[in-house]
């Protein structure tokens, strides 16, 4: 089957991209220690992908507070910033572009991995059941534990949660990120203030649809105030079900969400479609609804192939598609894709953690985990 349209250029926003294939953010922790700084190794890891027509990073915290995962990086430190340009500088240099996804957590954390083992913030003080977070324990030791209880943000810390997006963004824009990606999905801070069952807030923050999408819309107000609505994406998870989430309103929220953001220009929508985390898959009428409701490009994500991919493009139900394994195990997967080559497995047991295939570090102690970290065994 021809992949001419996968492979075919588009421009997102401002961004010339020479095919339609995005490399999805996928989690490694395997920034360096201290500090959660990107590497040498990171940067030759994005180069090698530049064939992609976006990188997204994996996902970026943009503070300790929004930290869930030893050794994720983060983008609010001057060290991490100077990482982060050598990453852009590799990528470029193949050809590449690149968007920063800025990240909190919220709930899914735990006090090992905050600062001063502060507690973890949420819009609700309500804890993530069979929800772990990734920690160094105070033995030394790496870990997954249990999710804490959260404390419920205060109405007037809001404005400083959409500092830490700003100024992660500022950080970006300064290292060179051609776009930044608000993460706004599974079951992280931006969806714990959008679904139904993680906010119970009585301010302006919840209750209606439109108060539990006030937050994102703030945040991606403030961003686009820093880097341009023509180079902001952001990426949403309607009905995720992972990380004892569970929205009841999730298209609802979702399609008022896609209006705002057409008010706001902004580039694109990463949709992450449910089958990686289970949940009920997107209906075609919901496909509909959001392509009417937002008017930049729309990004899917979910085990797609090349002939999938295609074929959802060919329904015009979306503008590209991002592939997350499939591009760990095949970094010229847009080559192997035009010559119709056959596909390496992905290893999980490189997944997170580590170095490169020959220096193993952190990754014995956390390979061993098939499943995705919600579902693992306590
Ligand atoms: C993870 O590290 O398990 C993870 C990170 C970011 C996501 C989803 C999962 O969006």
């Amino acid at each position: 089957m021809s992949i001419d349209k996968l492979l075919s250029p588009i421009k997102v926003g401002s961004v010339e991209l020479k095919n339609r294939m995005v490399m999805a953010p996928l989690t490694r922790n395997r920034a360096s220690q201290p500090g959660d700084i990107p590497t040498d190794l990171n940067a030759r890891y994005y180069a090698q992908r530049a064939g992609a027509g976006l990188i997204v990073s994996e996902a970026t915290q943009i503070s300790k507070q929004g930290q869930g995962y030893f050794a994720a990086p983060g983008i609010y430190t001057d060290e991490q910033e100077a990482g982060w340009t050598n990453v852009v500088k590799a990528v470029h240099e193949k050809g590449g572009r690149i968007a920063l996804q800025l990240w909190h957590v919220g709930r899914v954390s735990h006090h090992l991995v905050q600062a001063d083992d502060n507690q973890p913030v949420a819009p609700s003080a309500i804890r993530a059941e069979n929800t772990t977070a990734f920690v160094k324990h105070k033995d030394g030791s790496l870990g997954p534990i249990p999710a804490d209880t959260p404390r419920a943000l205060e109405t007037r810390e809001l404005p400083g949660i959409v500092k830490q997006y700003v100024s992660a963004a500022k950080r970006a824009k300064q290292a060179g990120f051609d776009m930044v990606e608000v993460h706004a999905a599974n079951g992280y801070l931006l969806q714990q203030f959008m679904s139904t069952n993680t906010n119970h807030r009585t301010d302006q923050y919840g209750g209606s649809v439109e108060n539990r999408v006030r937050l994102v819309m703030e945040v991606l107000e403030a961003v686009v105030a820093v880097f341009g609505a023509d180079r902001v994406g952001i990426r949403i998870s309607p009905n995720f079900v992972g990380f004892d989430l569970k929205d009841t309103e999730a298209e609802a929220s979702s399609l008022y969400l896609a209006k705002e953001l057409t008010r706001l220009g902004v580039a694109y929508m990463h949709i992450a479609e449910p089958d990686w985390a289970g949940g009920e898959p997107l209906s075609d009428l919901f496909r509909q609804k959001l392509r009417a409701a937002f008017s930049g490009n729309i990004i899917v994500c979910g085990h797609y192939t090349a002939e999938s991919a295609e074929k959802r493009l060919e329904r015009g139900q979306a503008d590209l598609i991002a592939f997350g394994r499939a591009y760990l195990a095949n970094p010229d997967l847009d080559v192997r894709f035009r010559e119709n080559a056959p596909l390496n497995k992905p290893n999980v047991a490189t997944f997170y953690g580590g170095a490169d295939e020959a220096t193993l570090t952190i990754r014995h102690s956390m390979a061993a985990q098939p499943k995705p970290r919600w579902l693992i065994d306590q």
